[in-house]
Order: structure tokens, then sequence, then C-alpha cells
């Protein structure tokens, strides 16, 4: 997003990359820390799309869980410190800010919409038409842990989202074999999610941005999954300065100018206050 009112030519664009690690304060698990199993399964073998091909409810339980999950989560001072920035008028920088989380906390923190994050990984509050592909608000968290029929609004969609035509209210819905349907197509839909062996999302969007930081900043990710793992290098390529907050490591380390390691909720905040004397 851009500031309003203020002369984009002399601003500096900053590009932020969120992963995991900016949530685990607000207690959501990341992917690759301990415990990364559910039931026996590992984590990434539900997030597939050979997973939901072979047996859905077991995916759309796992997703139900993950959807109660982000609900139960607060943004953190990371996430407010960001939401907080775009939406101050002196700010010297357009910010824009891509995400691999799809827990809606960036969106939540983002009271005035000035952020409006590119969820490259989808979105938990979001589902789709297996048939069609059309996309809609679902913020229902279907089934329990034990896969009964359990809906539960979330409330993870806000006010607008909810008022939408393509809101799924679960009462609507037609379900076959569980499963909810579309009421586009009356198929099954599923998490609007990008699973491992899928392409991500606004790549055509955000390949144009990375190139143009003046600024580009990786917060809590491990630096090992692609294509975002590569933003770092082409960043610098393109002549960005290039920053790391993390609490370890990542395996870029060769393309960051500056590394800040520590926790995000402590970092990011101190990070951009920094940038202001920049201006
Ligand atoms: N502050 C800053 N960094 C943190 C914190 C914290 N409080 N806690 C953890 N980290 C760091 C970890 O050290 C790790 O390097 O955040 C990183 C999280 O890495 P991952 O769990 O691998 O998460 P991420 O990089 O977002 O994963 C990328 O992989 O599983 C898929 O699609 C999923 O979007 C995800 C993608």
């Amino acid at each position: 997003m851009s500031h309003q009112g203020m002369d984009s030519k002399t601003n500096k664009i900053i590009v932020i990359l969120t992963g995991a690690g900016i949530s685990a304060e607000s207690g959501l698990g990341t992917f690759r820390g301990a415990g990364g199993l559910w039931e026996n399964h590992r984590v990434e073998d539900v997030a597939t799309p050979e997973a939901y091909n072979k047996d859905p409810l077991l995916v759309w339980r796992f997703y139900s869980m993950r959807r109660i999950q982000a609900a139960n989560a607060k943004p953190n001072m990371a996430h407010e410190a960001l939401a907080n920035f775009a939406n101050e008028e002196h700010s010297n920088f357009d910010i824009h800010l891509i995400t691999q989380n799809v827990d809606v906390l960036h969106q939540r923190a983002d009271r005035f919409h000035r952020l409006d994050p590119i969820c490259m990984h989808g979105s938990l509050h979001q589902s789709r038409c297996t048939s069609c592909e059309t996309v809609y608000f679902d913020d229902y968290a279907y089934f329990d842990l034990e896969g009964n029929y359990a809906p539960q609004n979330t409330e993870l969609c806000n006010a607008d989202q909810k008022a939408s035509p393509h809101y799924l209210h679960h009462y609507k819905l037609d379900y076959r074999n569980f499963l909810p349907l579309s009421p586009c197509c009356k198929q099954p839909i599923r998490p609007h999610i990008v699973w491992f062996g899928e392409n991500p999302m606004f790549m055509e969007k955000i390949i144009p941005l990375v190139q143009s930081a003046d600024l580009f900043v990786t917060i809590g990710t491990s630096g090992v999954v692609y294509p975002a793992a590569g933003f770092l290098e082409m960043a610098k390529i393109n002549g960005a300065k290039t920053f790391c907050i993390n609490q370890e490591l990542i395996p870029q380390s060769g393309v960051i100018d500056v590394f800040i390691q520590g926790s995000a909720g402590e970092k990011v905040p101190k990070f951009l206050e920094s940038l202001k004397n920049l201006s």
C-alpha cells in the first residue's frame, strides 16, 4: 500500500516478508519447531493435495482446528507495530507486506486496512470451490477433533467479509459425505491454502515488488521454503538494503546486510522506530 497524499517519488519502498516466527509470541506454533506433529501425521502430510484427495475429512478436521487456534490467538507487538507504521501519515516509507502466514493476525492488527498483506500461502479465513475455484470468505470450523460435525464460527472474518455475498454461512450449505459443498457448483470446498506441491499466490505482483524494494526485511522465517526463501537474494541483487529479524541465523546470511537476532515482539517495534531516523 502507499500512503495517500504523499509524494511517492520521494518515498522509500520497504518490503517486508513475514513467516511463522512473527506469530510465535501469539502462541501459534512454528512449522519446523518442536512438536510439529498432529495426530501422528507430520503437518506437511495433511497439507497436500494428495492428503485432501485421499481423506478430505481428515484435512478439514486439521484446518478446523487451525481456524480455532488462530481465532484464539491475538496479534502481538510485532503485528501491531507493522500496522501502526503503515498507518503513520508522516512516514517517508511506502510499506508493503508479504506474508507466508495464513493465521490472519496481520489483518486483525490492521484495523484501518492500510497494510493489506499479500497472503502468498492463502488464508485460513477463506475456502474455495474445488470445481470452479471461486474463493469464499469462510471462518467456520466445521468439525471437532474427533471428526464430529460441529460448526463453530471463529469470527476470523471481519464485518465487511461477513456481510459479503461470498461469505459462507454453514446453515446455508449442502453437504455430501460430511463435506461442505460450494454454493456455485455444489462441489466440495477446500481451504484456500497453498499446500505443499502447489504454487504460491500473487507471484506476478510479488516479484516486481521485491525487485523494487529500497529496503527488504524478513521477519520470523526460516528461509528454507521456496520461492519466498529466494526473495532476500532477489532484493539484494536489485539494490535493496537487506535486513533479517529472526531468532536464529538463516541460510541466506551471505545476502543479509543487517541481522537482528531476537524475538519479533521485541525487535520489530524497535526496528521500525529506528527507521524513522532515516527519514
Ligand atoms: N521471533 C522471531 N523469530 C522467531 C520467533 C520469534 N518469537 N520464534 C521463532 N522464530 C524463527 C525461527 O527461528 C525460525 O527460523 O522463525 C522461523 C520460523 O520458521 P518456520 O517454522 O520454518 O516457518 P516459515 O519460515 O514461516 O515456514 C515457511 O513453510 O510450512 C510451510 O507454508 C508453510 O508458510 C510456511 C512455510
